[in-house]
């Protein structure tokens, strides 16, 4: 566990670096949304998704400076989201990763047009050569970034989980609401740094499946976290999502049952990447962390 998280801050503080360069302030009456942008991306995080990216990057020798530039890609798309999740006609929070939530800070009008800028940015970051040298390779990670987000991923899962039918949703139902809403950007991730890797077919799908598991384990952490944590572990409001309604696996199954699905997941997860060998060590132990982390 410990590796994990010196691992984590190692690659967080890489990523921080690639976002503060590549989010550069503008003196200009626009320059307003920029920093609204900077707040949002630089405002710490535990960065799990570009980790992921790097981490599984790095099992095919992909250069670091492509899978960092992939990796902080897909953090403005995690933090557009987290954005654009805080305001009062979503969640309505006050709270993000321990400050102030951007529309909070500013405005909703602002936080709506950081949300965009992140998200169309994202998009710009991974055009950029600077992604990957070849072209087909960048296409690849374009076009799996925009089905992750999208309407057939993270929005579409968004829009589930505030939809008023939600209260009719099914184990299945939820199941697939986490898996569009926070499991599509983390699926990607690790999607990611095996197409950067050029992997096989095999590997690809190992990897996929790897994520799906840690990716639905993460979501059910987080609405446990929801009862169990204070605000000053997550860094944001806790004992929320039953008011709010939110179909959640701890709504349904209770505390305990939704913790053993969590550890059944993160087992699962871990035999996924028997064919990495003692190379996948790491992404073992984040499946771990996935399960015991308090923020
Ligand atoms: C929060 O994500 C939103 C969910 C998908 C549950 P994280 O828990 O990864 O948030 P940060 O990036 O560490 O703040
Ligand atoms: C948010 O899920 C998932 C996103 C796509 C941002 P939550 O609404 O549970 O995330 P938190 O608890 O606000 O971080
Ligand atoms: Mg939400
Ligand atoms: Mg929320
Ligand atoms: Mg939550």
């Amino acid at each position: 566990m410990q590796d994990v998280k010196t691992a984590l801050a190692v690659r967080a503080y890489a990523v921080q670096d690639r976002l503060d360069a590549l989010l550069p302030s503008l003196s200009a009456p626009e320059g307003e949304v920029i920093e609204a942008m900077r707040y949002s991306a630089l405002g710490g995080g535990k960065r799990l998704r570009p980790f992921l990216v790097m981490e599984t990057a790095a099992l095919f020798e992909v250069a670091e400076n492509n899978a960092l530039e992939v990796a902080a890609a897909l953090e403005m798309v995690h933090c557009y989201s987290l954005v654009h999740d805080d305001l009062p006609a979503m969640d309505d929070s006050d709270l993000r990763r321990g400050r102030l939530t951007v529309h909070k800070k500013w405005d909703d009008a602002t936080a709506i047009l950081a949300g965009d800028g992140l998200l169309t940015e994202a998009f710009a970051v991974l055009a950029d050569s600077k992604a990957h040298p070849e072209a087909d390779v960048r296409l690849k990670l374009i076009s799996g970034l925009a089905a992750a987000s999208g309407a057939a991923g993270m929005v579409g899962g968004q829009m589930i989980d505030l939809s008023p039918n939600r209260t009719n949703l099914d184990l299945d139902g939820i199941t697939r609401l986490q898996a569009l809403k926070t499991g599509a950007l983390i699926r990607y991730a690790c999607q990611a740094g095996a197409i950067l890797g050029k992997a096989g077919s095999e590997e690809y799908q190992a990897l996929s499946l790897y994520a799906e598991d840690i990716g639905l384990a993460f979501q059910i952490v987080d609405d446990l976290l929801d009862h169990e944590a204070t605000p000053e572990e997550t860094g944001k409001p806790t004992g929320v999502d039953s008011d709010a309604g939110k179909a959640t696996f701890v709504g349904q199954l209770g505390l305990n049952t939704a913790r053993e699905k969590a550890e059944e997941l993160v087992q699962s997860a871990k035999s996924r990447l028997d064919i990495f060998a003692g190379k996948a060590q790491l992404l073992r132990d984040t499946a771990t962390f996935v399960l015991e982390r308090r923020s």
